[in-house]
């Protein structure tokens, strides 16, 4: 290792070894209780998102971390902005999924939301649930690695990937990426299953997901705890 000028660390990146401390390269992660929960928001339970969450979910499973898909479905109610949730972590909407998955999401170690495009944008049913899933007193996910999945037939996968991880910065949450903005291409799920480069990008997001959660559970067994993280300061843009 060579430490330049500025004090930053120069590893050699040909020698493995050297760019692994040696807690870490001599400690394993424990055997797997490892999760991610994935959920699929399109009207389709088993159509082009699911195609694309499947690729996935298969990649993180090669991994050895266990996958669960769940499905929005159609029927989701949009937030009614009560604020019920800053108090008690739940929603007061009980009849949806949504409160079921605020409780598999604490327990899991990573979240991959998945949409179809409609008009340029996530689903309704997805960004619907969502706000309610993320509308809650500050903390629960924070440091889980999340990432989204967007399906299309042809265009707006870039506005709807947008949207989607805004989920995750407001949460703490650190973003898992890929090879491309994490897109999907398809009016079936035959269709996915050509988009050879859609399927690749899925499979890399599996992958660097996987390895973020080892990585961190490793780091964690190994005494780096994570940041702190500060409750919200809560201004609306008034300085004092
Ligand atoms: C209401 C609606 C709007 C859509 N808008 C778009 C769009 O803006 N761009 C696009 O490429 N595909 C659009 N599509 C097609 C779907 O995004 C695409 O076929 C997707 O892969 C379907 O995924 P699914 O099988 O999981 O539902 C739209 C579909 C519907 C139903």
């Amino acid at each position: 290792m060579k430490v330049t000028a500025a004090g930053l660390a120069v590893f050699a990146a040909d020698n493995l070894s050297e760019r692994i401390p040696e807690a870490f390269a001599s400690t394993k992660a424990p055997e797997t209780t490892m999760n991610v929960l994935l959920i699929n928001g399109s009207p389709h339970g088993k159509g082009c998102t699911f195609t694309g969450l499947s690729e996935v979910a298969g990649a993180l499973e090669k991994n050895g971390i266990k996958t669960r898909i769940i499905h929005t479905g159609t029927q989701v109610r949009d937030c009614m902005a009560c604020n019920a949730c800053a108090k008690t972590g739940y929603c007061v909407i009980t009849d949806d999924g949504v409160n079921e998955a605020i409780d598999l999401l604490k327990k899991a170690d990573g979240l991959v939301i998945g949409s179809p495009v409609h008009f340029a944008a996530p689903s309704a049913s997805i960004c619907a649930f969502m706000d309610r899933m993320f509308y809650l007193k500050e903390g629960p996910y924070a440091l889980k690695p999340g990432a989204a999945v967007i399906s299309c037939r042809r265009g707006g996968s870039s506005a709807a990937f947008d949207r989607l991880n805004k989920y995750f910065t407001f949460a703490a949450m650190p973003v898992a990426s890929s090879l491309y903005w994490n897109s999907i291409h398809g009016f079936t799920p035959d269709d996915v299953k050509k988009d050879l480069e859609g399927l690749q990008t899925m499979r890399v997001l599996g992958n660097v997901m996987a390895w973020m959660i080892k990585s961190f559970t490793v780091a964690k067994a190994n005494g780096v705890s994570g940041p702190e993280i500060e409750p919200k300061v809560f201004t609306h843009f008034i300085r004092s």
